[in-house]
């Protein structure tokens, strides 16, 4: 993690769903390091008391579990985090379901897979914001940040059910600003580029991983630590007049032409330069 002194998120309360490891862990320890009383949670079953001691060494924080698609295990979830600290600044909605090597194309898609991803990463966000929402009016607001994909914003060959599920989740971002701006609350979405973590390291191999770098602005992987700063932004008050956004934090994969990998080959191969 970077050595980060800024206290940006001084005594707020935010909670992090699917924080156990990976990019949510790592927002954890940014968030704690910046100030906040952090509330980790993931899937019941899974041992947080690791995490939770890592979190511990830059700060506040509890654990929890919740099975972001169960209604009962959200509301739980808010009531552990409003019986621990009184209030709910921010959610950073972090849980997915994803790396699914059987999510196919369009023509073999299995139903029950496409459900069950829309369950956790559409039914699931809806539900957390849902619970947030509810409590964050009572305190006067909040800032709810919504983790997606690139893999939402263009054509894929595979991940179809993930991709079009964070399709969702963007579109929840809107909603959400619009329907409770007034009442203080802030929504925006971070549509990440293919991060190295564990789960990465385990679902996708090399090849592939270079082949992403290849099409990357900024020629390497994201770190979970590009992400946690963007929350840490978004979930901090230096962000209160940012509301209804998606930010795609993924070193300029979005932003190019699709050819301009094969455009600057090419262009090496016929000696021009560019910035040389
Ligand atoms: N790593 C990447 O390259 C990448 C790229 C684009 C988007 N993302 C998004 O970033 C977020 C974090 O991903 P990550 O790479 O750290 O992956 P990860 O798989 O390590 O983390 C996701 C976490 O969500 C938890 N989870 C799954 N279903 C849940 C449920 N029903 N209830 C509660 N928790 C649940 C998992 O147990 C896991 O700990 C996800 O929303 C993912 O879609 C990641």
């Amino acid at each position: 993690m970077t050595d980060n002194t800024l206290r940006d998120v001084e005594n707020k309360v935010i909670i992090i769903s699917g924080s156990q490891r990976g990019v949510g862990l790592a927002t954890a320890k940014r968030l704690a390091s910046g100030g906040a009383k952090v509330v980790i949670a993931d899937l019941p079953g899974l041992d947080m008391t690791d995490s939770a001691a890592q979190v511990a060494q830059y700060g506040e924080v509890a654990h929890s579990s919740v099975d972001i698609a169960d209604e009962n295990s959200v509301k739980a979830l808010m009531e552990f985090t409003l019986d621990t600290y009184g209030r709910i600044d921010a959610l950073d909605n972090n849980a997915a379901r994803q790396g699914i090597m059987e999510d196919a194309d369009v023509l073999n898609m299995d139903v029950d897979l496409w459900d069950s991803v829309f369950a956790v990463n559409a039914r699931g966000t809806m539900l957390m914001c849902k619970h947030a929402i509810a409590a964050m009016l009572k305190s006067g607001g909040g800032s709810i940040i919504n983790i997606s994909s690139g893999t939402a914003i263009a054509g894929h060959l595979y991940q179809t059910a993930y991709a079009c599920s964070k399709g969702a989740i963007n579109t929840l971002t809107k909603y959400v600003a619009t329907q409770y701006g007034e009442q203080g609350i802030r929504c925006n979405t971070i549509s990440l580029g293919l991060i190295k973590t564990e789960r990465l390291a385990e679902t996708m191999p090399l090849p592939m991983q270079e082949m992403f770098i290849n099409h990357k602005l900024i020629p390497r992987l994201g770190k979970p630590e590009d992400i946690a700063e963007m929350v840490a932004f978004l979930a901090s008050d230096r962000s209160v007049w940012i509301t209804g956004q998606t930010y795609c934090v993924d070193g300029g994969i979005q932003a190019k032409g699709s050819q301009v990998s094969d455009e600057r080959r090419m262009m090496r191969d016929m000696g021009v330069g560019i910035g040389s």
